[in-house]
């Protein structure tokens, strides 16, 4: 299966996926990392290995839909089974959503719908919860809403700061991505996850 990962900053959980492709044995390809930011580290580590990167600059379009249709012909070119947003910042648009209905996963450092958002992490930490997780879902055109593909727990310790406790969540996210996405590529869409947009098989 061929895969674009959507990026906006480290990239880390991109370079997981890459490592797991490596393997012969994984049933995904990533064939290109898109971004909406020129800098980010995960285009330059995909671009040191070869593989096809584009970017697509909100602010470079006249508005958002201008951008949300850049952005849905930048992935068509690519022709991917799936499209994985693995720190992504931006809302994904109806352009692209309509182009690749049930077929956009997310990862999500929270486990949703606790903590939805862009500080999902830095809100766990504040709510005081001694347990929180990483999240893999379907992408519908809510905010980190779409059906839950995946859960797993990480707690949270109590000298944790933000940053140390995102990198424990990360390690979690990498490795339930990896496991999501490769499951999902052999098996398909579990019949409870198909989003609205998508009827599910007769
Ligand atoms: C991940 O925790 C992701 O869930 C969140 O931002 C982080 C991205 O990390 N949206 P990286 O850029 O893959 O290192």
């Amino acid at each position: 299966s061929r895969v674009v990962v959507l990026l906006s900053g480290t990239g880390s959980l991109c370079a997981a996926l890459l490592a797991a492709a490596d393997d012969p044995g994984y049933p995904a390809e990533v064939v290109a990392v898109g971004s909406d930011r020129a800098g980010a580290a995960g285009l330059a580590h995909a671009r040191e290995r070869g593989i096809d990167t584009f970017v697509q600059v909100l602010g470079e379009h006249p508005d958002r839909a201008a951008w949300d249709r850049a952005l849905a012909e930048e992935l068509t070119a690519r022709r991917p089974d799936w499209v994985v947003s693995a720190g992504f910042m931006k809302l994904l648009g109806p352009a692209v959503l309509s182009a690749f209905p049930g077929r956009v996963l997310n990862t999500h450092p929270a486990l949703l719908p606790a903590f939805p958002g862009a500080h999902a992490v830095r809100d766990a930490l504040a709510a005081g919860v001694t347990t929180t997780g990483a999240t893999v879902h379907l992408v519908d055109a809510g905010l980190d809403t779409g059906p839950v593909l995946a859960q797993r727990p990480v707690p949270v310790l109590p000298d944790d700061d933000e940053a140390r406790l995102h990198e424990r969540i990360k390690t979690v996210e990498r490795e339930l991505l990896v496991q999501t996405l490769g499951d999902l590529v052999v098996a398909g869409l579990p019949p409870t996850a198909t989003t609205t947009t998508e009827e599910s098989p007769r």
